[in-house]
């Protein structure tokens, strides 16, 4: 398989009133083409900054991203803008939705800045919206849906460009339960259909539909566990317990 993201020796050091906080530590890091694959790990331990700095959103101190073939260090602030809007999606536990604009025209505005045709774009929002079930808050405010409805909005903003990768900083995070089963089956959906997601949790219950869990601890990934693709919701269970005694070899 093509490896869609290729991550060597990344360090992030942040540097706060002279003293410097080492919070990524050569990690490395490969993702092939249609994995969906979960960041774990303590609290503080990077994984927002890992997620942050290989999808271009924030500087690396050190080493290399390749995305999709490009080294994301040598592109220019417009270039790279260009690629995180055209091949990346992101969604993110405090949703970032624009308060001014319906939940329509929130998952619109990447669309028409890509420059797409915007009746093409209009079209597959509408799609979106009606494949993930919330087609009838197409013209609400943000504030008149649910959690749930909201975050699945957010899904179909970050689809509408048909991004190559998915970049989901705990996306279930504020959800309750039954919220979080549609946005985690709506993500696993997206994947199925070929899109890459890299996504962070601390729900071993989320975390267990990915096919494979990395743990991140003192700025490296201290281990790495394959579970390989969810066929069945049945699995689930036997994946949770596998998880959770992993996990707690690991400190958790
Ligand atoms: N913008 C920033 N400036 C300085 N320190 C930061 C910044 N962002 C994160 N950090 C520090 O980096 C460490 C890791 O943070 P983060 O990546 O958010 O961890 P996690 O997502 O695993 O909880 C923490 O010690 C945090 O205080
Ligand atoms: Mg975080």
């Amino acid at each position: 398989m093509e490896k869609l993201l290729k991550v060597n020796s990344l360090c992030k050091t942040y540097i706060l009133k002279g003293s410097s906080n080492n919070v990524l530590r050569n990690v490395d890091l490969e993702i092939e083409a249609g994995e969906f694959v979960c960041v774990m790990g303590p609290s503080g331990s990077g994984k927002s900054t890992l997620l942050y700095t290989v999808s271009g959103m924030d500087v690396m101190t050190s080493g290399s991203v390749i995305f999709d073939g490009k080294d994301i260090s040598k592109l220019d602030k417009k270039e790279l803008a260009a690629l995180r809007l055209n091949e990346m999606g992101f969604i993110f536990q405090q949703m970032y939705m624009l308060k001014k604009l319906c939940i329509l025209d929130n998952i619109l505005l990447p669309g028409f800045q890509s420059g797409a045709d915007r009746k093409a774009v209009r079209e597959r929002a509408e799609e979106l919206m009606r494949r993930l079930d919330i087609i009838d808050c197409a013209e609400r405010e943000i504030t008149e849906v649910s959690g749930g409805q909201l975050q699945r909005a957010c899904l179909c903003r970050a689809l509408i460009n048909d991004p190559k990768m998915i970049f989901a900083d705990e996306p279930t995070g504020a959800l309750n339960s039954r919220a979080a089963e549609e946005v985690m089956h709506e993500l696993t959906e997206a994947n199925r259909r070929g899109t890459t997601v890299l996504m962070i949790t601390h729900s071993v219950r989320v975390a267990a539909q990915c096919g494979r869990v990395l743990y991140l601890m003192d700025g490296d990934i201290q281990g790495e566990l394959e579970l390989g693709t969810l066929e069945n919701e049945s699995e689930l269970p036997a994946r949770e317990r596998k998880l959770n005694n992993w996990l707690m070899d690991r400190g958790w």
